[in-house]
């Protein structure tokens, strides 16, 4: 009988079905009830008890066997889109391809970049795991400045001079340690915070850094400068304020708010009534700075800004809550290229 087991294992194994009913014939040959495993079955019975161990777990192999060969048997016609005869059905609609979009973060910065480039700005990058000096002690922040704090900054733990950039500042001391001026560029960026996730705050975001750095740069091509910019991103008719601020890096600092793109500044529910919306830090770079970076402060002058590209894309898409940028929900994604 083993003799059987091993014959019908091998022409198990070497059926070949080209079509349905062949696959039916497979089935009927060895898995019906008439089949011949249920043949082999039966005659277990007769199996002398000493030796039912070994038969029992050969003609469990050979049904799990020809179980497996009928799937395969069966996958392998439906894999095919031939009808029986080998032809191939031309009318069947195809699989549909979806098309990707861009993420609203990147069509964001990609417009704030080319607004800046329009007026000469070159585009630079620096990396995302930084050391103090670059994103803390070159800019000017004295040792115990809160921002250095454990709470707000990613530490690498070995080694508290390693960080995650809290700031894509860094890039300005990046830049300006190999480039002497003019220097006139954006740096955009990932940058990460240890705060706690909620509507309005992430601890990983995106910002974008300028800086402007020649002979006889004034807080008055600042100014110009940011209100191109507004009215580039929101409309010719936006209107800027700068309320005085306070940044190591800076001297003076500013903070500009744009008129409210959604009420045109009489006062509403996103601007809190206000019909003003603030939207990044600014002002001239400090003597400081430049010295840190071996660029003549007695010779050159320049300013710098920094926006967050998660807000700007709120308030120009009006989202709600920052965490859906992170989600990659594509029913989410999919809205922002036709409102481009
Ligand atoms: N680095 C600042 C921040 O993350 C933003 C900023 C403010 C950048 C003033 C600047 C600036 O270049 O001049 O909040």
């Amino acid at each position: 009988m083993l003799q059987i087991i091993d014959k019908l294992l091998k022409d198990v194994e070497n059926f070949k079905a080209e079509n349905k009913e062949q696959v039916e014939d497979f089935r009927l040959k060895f898995l019906s009830k008439k089949g011949e495993i249920s043949k082999v079955f039966e005659e277990f019975r007769n199996v002398p008890n000493e030796q039912k161990k070994e038969f029992g777990q050969k003609i469990n192999m050979l049904k799990q066997s020809a179980l497996a060969k009928f799937e395969a048997l069966q996958n392998n016609l439906g894999n095919n889109d031939n009808d029986e005869n080998g032809n191939i059905d031309l009318s069947l609609p195809g699989t549909p391809v979806e098309l990707g979009s861009h993420h609203p973060l990147s069509i964001v910065r990609n417009e704030i970049i080319d607004i800046f480039s329009r007026i000469g700005f070159t585009v630079a990058e620096g990396p995302e795991v930084e050391d103090d000096w670059h994103v803390f002690s070159s800019l000017n922040f004295p040792p115990e400045h809160p921002a250095r704090d454990m709470q707000d900054t990613f530490f690498i733990e070995k080694n508290p001079d390693i960080l995650l950039r809290t700031h894509t500042s860094s890039v300005q001391t990046r830049v300006m340690e190999h480039t002497q001026p003019p220097i006139r560029s954006i740096f955009p960026g990932r940058v990460f915070r240890n705060e706690a996730i909620s509507a309005r705050a992430h601890c990983v975001f995106h910002q974008i850094e300028g800086l402007y750095v020649d002979t006889n740069v004034s807080f008055a091509d600042l100014k110009q400068t940011l209100l191109y910019f507004a009215k580039e991103m929101f409309g010719t008719s936006t209107q800027i304020r700068l309320r005085p601020s306070y940044f190591p890096f800076t001297e003076p600092s500013a903070e500009m708010d744009i008129s409210c793109s959604i009420c045109g500044g009489k006062g509403c529910a996103v601007c809190k009534g206000t019909g003003w919306l603030e939207i990044l830090g600014c002002g001239m770079v400090d003597p400081n700075v430049l010295k840190n970076c071996n660029i003549d402060a007695d010779k050159y002058t320049g300013f710098a800004f920094g926006m967050g590209v998660e807000r700007i894309a709120m308030l120009k898409y009006q989202v709600k809550d920052i965490r859906l940028f992170f989600k990659n929900d594509t029913r989410f994604i999919k809205q922002f290229e036709a409102a481009k």
